[in-house]
């Protein structure tokens, strides 16, 4: 009689073991890399510590299709495939010069030692602006007879490690920039220099539209 109880209990805490998988994931065959996203607003209210945890999990995530990785029908830069009858689907979702080339941060920025936010080694270097083009292969000229060495810029992977402050410094100038670009009355003009650097002229037409030629 008790063993029976206990088979019942096992098979009830195997239920709820099974609920709860299947609550997680609704779909068979879904994969999601990260199954809860944060709210609007929720970086006020989380402590500070479960805010740096939930970035570095959105990091070293490895989206999947089901997240919405991958640009089917569309270029880097946004721009719909020059030919949308070959999408990037399945051997042509990746393309290590124009992209994407990556299903995660962590897969470029991760050095030293896998560190997450970290610089990259040169196989991680961004062929910047080949983007533009939908397939970029290593035996065919692009459509304007680009080559490997002018289809796009090969840039490094930099580390992260203090790029807050220096995002930090340049709202600081925009700031600043903004309050002098607002002092200038119509039909006058000024040299702006924040924090030591000097942007130019910028003036200000007699109709109140700002002329921008001499930044
Ligand atoms: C394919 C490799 C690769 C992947 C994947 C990648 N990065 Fe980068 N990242 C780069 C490269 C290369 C640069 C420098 C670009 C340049 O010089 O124009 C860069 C620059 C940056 C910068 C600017 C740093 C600075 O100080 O100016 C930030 C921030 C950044 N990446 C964050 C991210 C985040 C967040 C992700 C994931 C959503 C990501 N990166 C995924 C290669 C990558």
């Amino acid at each position: 009689m008790i063993a029976w109880r206990r088979l019942a209990a096992m098979a009830i805490a195997a239920a709820v073991c099974v609920a709860t998988v299947v609550g997680q994931s609704p779909t068979i065959g879904q994969e999601h890399a990260v199954e809860r996203h944060l709210k609007d607003g929720d970086e006020f209210r989380l402590p500070i510590g479960a805010l740096i945890d939930y970035g570095r999990k959105l990091f070293c995530a490895n989206w999947t299709e089901d997240d919405g990785g991958g640009r089917p029908l569309t270029r880097g830069s946004g721009a719909r495939l020059i030919d949308p009858s070959h999408p990037l689907r399945g051997m042509r979702a990746f393309n290590r010069l124009s992209g994407p080339d990556a299903n995660s941060c962590q897969g470029c920025h991760n050095a030293p030692y896998g560190i997450a936010g970290g610089h990259g080694d040169i196989v991680t270097n961004a062929i910047e602006l080949a983007d533009r083009f939908d397939f970029v292969t290593f035996d065919k000229r692009g459509p304007n007879g680009e080559t490997l060495g002018t289809v796009g810029n090969s840039r490094s992977t930099p580390g992260l490690f203090g790029a807050g402050y220096v995002e930090m410094i340049a709202r600081q100038l925009t700031r600043d920039l903004q309050q002098i670009r607002d002092s200038i009355a119509p039909a006058q003009s000024t040299r702006p220099v924040v924090q030591g650097i000097s942007f130019g002229t910028l003036a200000r037409r007699r109709h109140g539209s700002w002329d921008a030629r001499a930044v």
